[in-house]
């Protein structure tokens, strides 16, 4: 299931590498867009926002519009799935987003997995409408949270916190929390499989929470349950490439690569190239990792770093994009300026 188009992107995803690369940025729809801070005042709130396929469609073609992006992302959020499950999400201005707290695998569970996808129905709607609208050598990048940083979500009730209650878990319920994960794992196989039959061209797996784990756990936490959830997507008749973004990974990167079945790994912005290129498969394409601090403040540092950045990748498979998502003050004269010098040298 899944067609491959004749984007630039699925064939960098095929492992093939590009003159030069396709290029998109993680978050490039939202607010750092003056077109999307207009929609998005006009919606309720957030989550009304990311429910209504005329809006959530809006917003996903917006930076492909005014770009060219290589690529739209799906304009929805990791945490829609929390919210599919029952428990309560809500995002709070200036605090992030706040969910019910789980204090057992018991408090998940009272939706059945694959109605918690069924009840997502709008984002598969988006994600129709969008790819009837989108070039047809843009491609669509569905995803969805890995199941560590969703169920952290859930654990924590929040994501500004220090993130040791999970990090507790792991170490001292290790199978409460791998109850946790296998609930979100199905649950998410049945989102991601649905986004796909809508026309998404690319799955994504944002795993925000990677970083700074002891290497048994991120084996655990990260690798096994990652590769569970891509064996899954398989097993379901899923063709598209997926790619794994295990932000702060570091060291842990090769073996995330080498283990879970993910199609390409997304580099963080501390990424090293030398330590890419020596440590994974030379056929496995990558995506990323400019610093979205950089992007903000211009100028030559910045064009000298995306010529670097993409001299580094030349002949391995690579997509150009940030190494954390685009921040809302980013000025838009500056990411025209990072296609130009990717685009024209
Ligand atoms: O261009 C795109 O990438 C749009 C789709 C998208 C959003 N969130 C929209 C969004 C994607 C792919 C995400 C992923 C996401 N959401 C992640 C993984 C990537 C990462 O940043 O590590 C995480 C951890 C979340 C959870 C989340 N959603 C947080 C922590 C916040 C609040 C912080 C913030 O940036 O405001 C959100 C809200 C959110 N998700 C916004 C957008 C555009 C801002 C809400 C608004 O515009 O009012």
């Amino acid at each position: 299931m899944g067609q491959t188009g004749t984007s630039k992107l699925i064939s960098v995803l095929g492992g093939t590498p590009a003159k030069r690369p396709p290029v998109w940025m993680m978050r490039q729809a939202g607010r750092h867009l003056p077109e999307y801070l207009e929609l998005r005042a006009r919606a309720r709130d957030f989550l009304d926002f990311c429910y209504t396929p005329s809006m959530a469609t809006e917003a996903t073609l917006q930076p492909v519009r005014r770009y060219g992006m290589d690529a739209a992302i799906l304009f929805a959020d990791i945490l829609l799935i929390l919210d599919a499950m029952g428990l309560g999400v809500e995002f709070e201005k200036g605090v992030g987003p706040i969910v019910q707290q789980i204090d057992s695998a018991a408090d998940l569970g009272t939706v059945p997995a694959q109605k918690a996808a069924d009840r997502l129905a709008p984002v598969y709607e988006t994600v129709s409408r969008v790819r009837a609208e989108l070039p047809g050598d843009t491609a669509l990048v569905g995803f969805a949270g890995s199941p560590w940083t969703v169920s952290l979500y859930a654990i924590e009730g929040r994501g500004k916190t220090d993130k040791s209650l999970a990090w507790r878990w792991a170490h001292g319920k290790p199978d409460e929390l791998a109850a946790v994960m296998d609930y979100v794992i199905e649950a998410t196989a049945h989102y991601l499989v649905r986004q796909v039959e809508a026309g998404a061209n690319a799955l994504m797996l944002f795993d925000s929470w990677a970083e700074g784990l002891p290497d048994n756990i991120f084996r655990e936490v990260i690798i096994r349950p990652t590769a569970k959830l891509v064996t899954l997507l398989r097993e379901m008749g899923v063709t598209v490439p997926v790619i794994g973004f295990p932000r702060g990974a570091a060291a842990m990167l090769p073996e995330y690569a080498e283990l879970t079945g993910v199609t390409a790994v997304g580099l963080d912005t501390a990424a090293v190239p030398s330590f890419v290129k020596a440590s994974l498969p030379a056929q496995m394409p990558v995506q990323g990792h400019l610093d979205p601090l950089l992007l903000i403040e211009g100028g030559e540092r910045l064009d000298a770093r995306v010529r670097e950045l993409v001299a580094a990748y030349q002949g391995r498979p690579h997509i150009f994009n940030l190494g954390h998502g685009i921040r809302p003050e980013t000025p838009i004269a500056n990411v025209e300026r990072v296609l130009k010098v990717i685009r024209e040298g």
